[in-house]
């Protein structure tokens, strides 16, 4: 048991083995510049289960009955800083030039469901933004090229026959369960302007609670972006700040991976600070307003 409050010395061998176990497990890259965060969480984790050495938690980590540590060391590795209306200019993008884009390619074929995902959702204000833009821009295409037939009264939040599905998936449990609740302060409630306040929260107290139209839009789940088994037949993927963590083959492969969880034509997202260049050529990049995002781009066969 460890009972002194002087900090265990971890040797560069333990380092190395929990570095790699981190590593093949979800992705997440350590370097030198981050190493102090890795042994300050390594060793609140080692205290939290009463062992006084770093080989010891690793023999934990690895073994049957530490599956459920593993999960809670991931989760406090996670860096899971977030917030509403992220990235304007890119949502400037997504909103007037992918989704008119997505919404005319679709209307032309008469296919009326869109499918997005939000991977590395975090609390949840990355997905419950997309939707309020979904929403936001289905009506003002229909405001432009009315429906064939009466809109039902209320009107409905995606108009008929469009299907909207949005995933949101984390690796972490405890901000999909935050994402789930969707009520927020007014702090995190800071970037969303007042007509979005009123069109799709309600007012709960001192807090604002995310409408129940708009949140059945959004549907959680947990997500290890490592897997090799991701949700397929996206149109669009947003994945923000989360390939910064990973090493450059792990983005290279998470990249290679969403290609192919895309449909024809659809696009990625990534984050202010991250980019596709040399890292795949699949994709063509859309630039607009300081906003960026890719396409993906369709190989002719023969
Ligand atoms: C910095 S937050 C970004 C949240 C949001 N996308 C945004 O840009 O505001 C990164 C999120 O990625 C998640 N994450 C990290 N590694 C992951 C993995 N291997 N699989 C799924 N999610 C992961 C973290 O738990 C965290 O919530």
């Amino acid at each position: 048991m460890a009972t002194s409050s002087i900090p265990i010395q971890i040797t560069e061998a333990e380092l190395k083995l929990l570095q790699t176990l981190i590593y093949q497990e979800c992705g997440m890259y350590f370097d030198e510049r981050r190493a102090h965060f890795l042994h300050d969480r390594l060793h609140r984790r080692l205290k939290a289960c009463g062992l006084d050495s770093f080989y010891g938690y690793y023999r934990l980590l690895t073994s049957h009955e530490g599956k459920g540590e593993l999960g809670a060391l991931l989760e406090n590795l996670t860096v899971n800083e977030t917030s509403f209306f992220r990235n304007k200019p890119q949502l400037e993008l997504f909103h007037k030039v992918i989704l008119e884009d997505l919404l005319r390619r679709k209307q032309d074929r008469r296919d009326w469901s869109i499918r997005l995902w939000s991977a590395g959702c975090s609390t949840g204000q990355e997905p419950y933004t997309m939707a309020m833009l979904v929403c936001d821009a289905l009506a003002y295409y229909y405001l432009r090229n009315p429906l064939p037939f009466e809109m039902p009264s209320p009107k409905p939040l995606i108009p008929p026959p469009w299907k909207v599905e949005i995933l949101a998936s984390d690796i972490n449990y405890s901000v999909l369960r935050t994402a789930q609740e969707a009520v927020y302060s007014e702090l995190n409630m800071e970037p969303v302007d007042y007509a979005y306040r009123l069109r799709y929260f309600d007012k709960v107290g001192d807090k604002y609670a995310v409408k129940k139209s708009l949140k059945e839009l959004v549907h959680f789940d947990f997500h290890n972006l490592k897997t090799e088994f991701l949700p397929a037949r996206n149109d669009i993927i947003f994945c923000r700040n989360v390939m910064i963590y990973f090493d450059e083959a792990e983005q290279k492969r998470l990249i290679e991976k969403f290609y192919r969880c895309l449909n024809t034509e659809g696009y990625l997202l990534v984050g202010h600070a991250e980019s596709l260049f040399g890292l795949s050529d699949k994709f063509r990049m859309v630039h607009q307003n300081n906003g960026t995002a890719y396409q993906r781009i369709e190989v002719v066969n023969g």
